[in-house]
């Protein structure tokens, strides 16, 4: 379906997002395979989380959802079932890639597969670590499906991140928990003592009582990110309450920066560091959005922001560089970046993002065009792209199947003169059923 969107006034009210995504997959996986029974308060209603719900049902896991709500009864690390069938990943990468080294450690064997576009994105990143560990993964031209003949035990791994890849991270931390010692994962980060790739796994793990250990070791002027993992450790139940997902408030928070009177107020949405590179990036813009009320809640810090279009802002007149670590910490907000970027006196420049290449779309090419589409002043880079302070026209861009992308032009449309057409716009239900009527009660 397509979807009109146009400007209309100031987005004004308060507005609670839905469980956090990534939170949630991780949440019911690491239970799944936990001692005890347990409960998942304001599980995301996303699409991607419903698959992750559904693969486990189909390895045996008794799951019961009750609205926001989800009961899992834990089989214990060695209690899965071997699945009748394919397991069905949908659109959702991550459920794919956690899932992968997951079923590497088990004594069966599992197929996963997914939509036409996660069947297209690399699938060999996560393949050969976990074939290094003897599980036995095939993807064909380094695509799923993926086949995994699991192996119990793994053999533990001593491996360097080539990516900076929070599934993949999580991928290897699970197969970690299957193998017959230790396992030490190693990524960098430039001169920070702190995770560049969220690091949600960790502190879920953490929360459910394994011991995980993290070291940031000083190589020259540089930190080494190291964990280390024991395949004697087992997780136990505990309930989990996920908080707002700070990936979809970010469409909000843009346009009420962005839309002149506006006033927002987000309630309990994640403040994790590792996914606030966005707020970040608002700020060095000159923007102000205020944190209240932080506290941290199962392992996750979570609060309050508010936005008062009104409140004194110091919108820079220099072009803002996002590039290096501070990209996986805005990844899925890179589109929504190049939307802001038309409204910055000196623009944006996005760098080292070639990873967006080959998430839900190829995001750095279908930002570039839909916003020369409406107008904008854009060059492309093969890591990235520049955009200029631009006036946007209504216009029709096409989602390409991509969540993130119509979320994104969806603001740029409240920004832009005219009727903008988002074309297939359902595509929002795998992060954010309800984004477009939440958009309209703030911007009536
Ligand atoms: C996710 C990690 C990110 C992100 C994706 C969700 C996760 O991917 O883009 O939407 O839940 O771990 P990468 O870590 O592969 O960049």
């Amino acid at each position: 379906m397509d979807r009109i969107v146009s400007k209309k006034g100031p987005l004004r009210g308060t507005v609670e997002l839905p469980g956090d995504k990534s939170v949630s997959h991780r949440a019911a996986i690491l239970l799944a395979i936990s001692e005890g029974e347990a409960e998942i308060l304001n599980y995301s209603g996303a699409g991607d989380c419903a698959s992750t719900l559904e693969c486990l049902k189909a390895l045996g896991v008794p799951i019961e959802q009750s609205g926001e709500n989800v009961a899992v009864r834990g089989r214990g690390k060695f209690g899965l079932k071997s699945p009748l069938s394919k397991l069905q990943c949908g659109n959702s990468g991550t459920t794919m890639r956690l899932l992968a080294g997951l079923l590497a450690g088990q004594r069966f064997e599992s197929v996963l597969v997914g939509d036409d576009s996660l069947s297209s994105r690399p699938m060999s990143r996560v393949a050969k670590p976990l074939r290094m560990m003897g599980a036995g993964v095939e993807a064909r031209s380094g695509t799923a499906p993926l086949e995994i003949a699991g192996v119990q035990p793994l053999k533990p791994l001593e491996y360097d991140l080539p990516i900076e890849s929070a599934q993949l991270k999580s991928c290897l931390l699970l197969a970690g928990l299957y193998s017959n010692g230790i396992s030490t994962f190693r990524m960098p980060t430039s001169g920070q003592r702190a995770p560049v790739s969220r690091d949600h796994t960790e502190r879920m793990l953490r929360f459910l009582e394994v011991g995980l250990e993290e070291e940031f070791i000083k190589k020259g002027s540089e930190y080494r990110h190291e964990l280390r993992i024991s395949g004697d450790e087992v997780p136990v139940a505990h309930d989990i309450h996920v908080p707002g997902d700070l990936s979809s408030a970010v469409y909000f928070i843009a346009g009420a920066c962005g839309i002149k009177d506006s006033e927002l107020t987000v309630k309990n949405v994640g403040l994790n560091p590792t996914r606030a590179g966005f707020l970040r990036f608002m700020r060095k813009c000159g923007f102000r959005i205020i944190e209240s009320g932080v506290s941290v809640v199962c392992g996750e810090p979570k609060g309050q922001l508010h936005v008062d279009w009104k409140a004194e802002c110091d919108v820079t007149g220099e072009r803002v560089v996002v590039k290096g670590d501070e990209i996986a910490n805005l990844i899925d907000e890179v589109p929504l970046i190049g939307v802001m970027g038309t409204r910055l006196p000196g623009g944006v420049e996005v760098r080292d993002a070639s990873e967006l290449r080959v998430k839900e779309s190829d995001r750095i090419s279908v930002t570039v065009e839909n916003l020369r589409l409406m107008g904008a002043d854009i060059e492309e880079f093969q890591d990235g792209f520049r955009v200029g302070m631009s006036e946007l026209q209504g216009a029709d861009v096409d989602s390409n199947g991509d969540h993130r992308i119509a979320m994104a032009f969806s603001i740029a449309a409240l920004f832009a003169t005219g009727e903008t057409r988002i074309i297939n716009s359902d595509c929002v239900a795998v992060s954010y059923p309800a984004f477009f009527k939440t958009l309209e009660d703030l911007n009536r």
